[in-house]
């Protein structure tokens, strides 16, 4: 089928379905569902870093179809979110997954002051992360004790955009420097020579000086966790978009050509391309989020010019095979189960696989949304 009636297609059933999902979903902040019902992460999980998705689903919906509801709870998702803002604890380097598809995007549509405050406040936070020793953006916490003061995460490549949108708007080059240094950090140490990627990093943080490095969510040291290739394929082209800097665009583009190289031939990605031989496990939100940087690659490759345009294709053609291997494989089209992706996996070593997580269905939207034009850009 050709590649734009496709994405039409996937838009009207997104369109759909998501209607009577978020209806009946109203009042929640989804992770994932028992049994085809969304959790809730409101209340005691509002910390939980992934509680940004379901107001950005809102807020690419509310885009698409101007439909009011979608509008309200993505707001409602917003002002929950200021429990976290406020507890020290609970802030961490996911910053840019939380506020930017909730108040930043707010702020893009409405213009709202109370928003605008929202997101300059947890860019603030997140700034205040920075080592300058290791120029790198320290990523969880660990209660006190320091034992994770050393460790960056690749992942935090999609939180940078937090920090170009306060440099953005305010012209304060501070947001810039740190975001800037923290990928140039992320270029050197995490990204192998074959373009695949470390999901953890330790440095000394007291010196800056590289220690280690670590397997993290995926099966082991030196291995090439899925999720972990896409957030940095994605979070250097998005360095890219911001910054021009064409050393992001080429390690942008080292990623992607691993990744595709990686490509099964049934298009569905694993936990991790180096998993052992006998091991199915699949990773349906690493196709998803890699889905949106190829398309974004393509399109800054086509816009550069006529050489780009030829290779430009290779990107969009590997993003259609992930799109249309997750739309026929393994989205569930079911009105009555609330969740849209299949088969997602938070860590290759936790107890359980293969289920359902919001930000999945969030990128499966955004990508689709690229392809017909409506998409909100959040990043
Ligand atoms: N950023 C955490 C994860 O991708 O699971």
């Amino acid at each position: 089928m050709d590649e734009q009636k496709w994405a039409a297609e996937a838009a009207e059933k997104i369109r759909h379905k998501m209607h009577l999902v978020a209806e009946r979903n109203r009042h929640k902040i989804p992770y994932t569902t028992q049994d085809g019902v969304f959790d809730d992460c409101s209340g005691d999980k509002i910390c939980w870093w992934t509680n940004g998705f379901w107001g950005g689903m809102m807020w690419q919906l509310y885009h698409a179809t101007k439909e009011e509801m979608y509008r309200e709870i993505a707001l409602e998702n917003e002002e929950k979110l200021d429990a976290n803002l406020m507890l020290a604890g609970g802030m961490d380097h996911d910053s840019g997954f939380r506020w930017l598809p909730t108040a930043v995007a707010d702020y893009k549509v409405t213009g709202s002051k109370k928003a605008f405050n929202r997101g300059l406040l947890a860019a603030n936070d997140m700034a205040g992360r920075f080592n300058p020793a290791g120029r790198f953006i320290r990523a969880w916490n660990d209660g006190g004790d320091g034992s994770k003061a050393g460790w960056a995460i690749i992942d935090c490549m999609m939180n940078l955009p937090l920090l170009y949108w306060a440099w953005e708007e305010t012209n304060d080059p501070r947001y810039l420097q740190i975001a800037t240094l923290h990928a140039d950090t992320a270029m050197k140490y995490f990204i192998r020579e074959d373009g695949s990627s470390n999901h953890i990093v330790a440095f000394d943080p007291a010196t800056g000086e590289y220690v280690d490095t670590f397997g993290g969510q995926g099966y082991a040291q030196g291995s090439s966790w899925t999720r972990g290739q896409a957030w940095a394929l994605y979070g250097f082209i998005l360095s890219y978009l911001h910054t021009k800097k064409e050393s992001y665009l080429n390690t942008a583009k080292r990623v992607a050509n691993y990744f595709i190289s990686n490509i099964p031939e049934n298009g569905l990605i694993p936990v991790d391309f180096r998993q052992p031989a006998d091991c199915t496990l699949e990773d349906s939100t690493a196709s998803a989020i890699a889905s949106c940087g190829l398309l974004e690659i393509a399109k800054a490759l086509e816009q550069k010019g006529e050489l780009g345009t030829t290779e430009s294709r290779i990107y969009q053609n590997a993003a259609i095979k992930l799109l249309t291997a997750l739309y026929e494989q393994r989205c569930n089209w079911d009105d009555n189960c609330d969740n849209l992706l299949e088969k997602c996996t938070a860590a290759f070593h936790d107890e359980t696989h293969e289920f359902s997580i919001i930000y999945g269905d969030y990128y499966f939207i955004e990508a689709v949304w690229k392809l017909t034009g409506e998409e909100l850009f959040l990043w």
